[in-house]
């Protein structure tokens, strides 16, 4: 067996309108924190892409918000972090000064984000949050602060919503475990 043809799709561990719910839970408290103000939100592709998409749209017109991307990779294979992360594609905006809400998918050994936290909070914003859909409790490596967070999760690989296995599986709605095929 080869590439990603040994892992496959085991079960959903979290459905789409559990998933929704949580989102507007979350638009909920942005909306809360930063009505009339403006927010540059800056997802972290590809990873966040759909999980930004369905967030921006549930925070609503009270708050002005903005859209950004970051590109990043980490070396080492796609299950694992490496911890060395490499900035692909920056940000469009000038950060200095701006309320700035980092938007990721999941934070595994949290090596991502603390390197993210320090770059962005070099730049002197007025302001930098982070935002995070899952959340592996036990795989944390590095102490760093999720201020908008959505699900803990077992110390499993999920995959859907934007989440990847080798590339695969990000296009589907709900969250899904995968496994080893056997
Ligand atoms: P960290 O630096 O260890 O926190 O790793 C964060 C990155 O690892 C995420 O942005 C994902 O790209 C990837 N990752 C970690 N766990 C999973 C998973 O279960 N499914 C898909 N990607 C994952
Ligand atoms: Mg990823």
């Amino acid at each position: 067996m080869s590439g990603t043809d040994e892992y496959v799709l085991d079960y959903i561990m979290l459905n789409k309108d559990t998933i929704q719910g949580k989102v507007s839970e979350l638009a909920s408290s942005i909306r809360r924190e930063y009505e009339g103000r403006e927010v540059v939100m800056i997802g972290v592709l590809k990873g966040a892409a759909i999980f930004m998409a369905d967030l921006v749209r549930c925070v609503g017109p009270s708050v002005d918000v903005k859209m950004d991307f970051i590109a990043v990779s980490s070396y080492g294979n796609s299950s694992t972090s490496s911890g060395i992360v490499k900035l692909v594609k920056d940000m469009d905006t000038y950060a200095g000064g701006k309320n700035l809400i980092l938007v990721e998918d999941i934070m595994d050994t949290g090596l991502t984000l603390a390197y993210l936290r320090e770059m962005f909070t070099a730049r002197a914003p007025k302001s930098f949050r982070t935002c995070v859909l899952l959340e592996k409790p036990a795989r944390k490596k590095v102490e760093t602060a999720i201020d908008y967070k959505g699900f803990a999760v077992d110390d499993e690989f999920v995959v859907g919503y934007g989440l990847d296995y080798a590339g695969k599986w990000r296009h589907l709605p709900d969250i899904w475990r995968v496994a080893k095929r056997v």
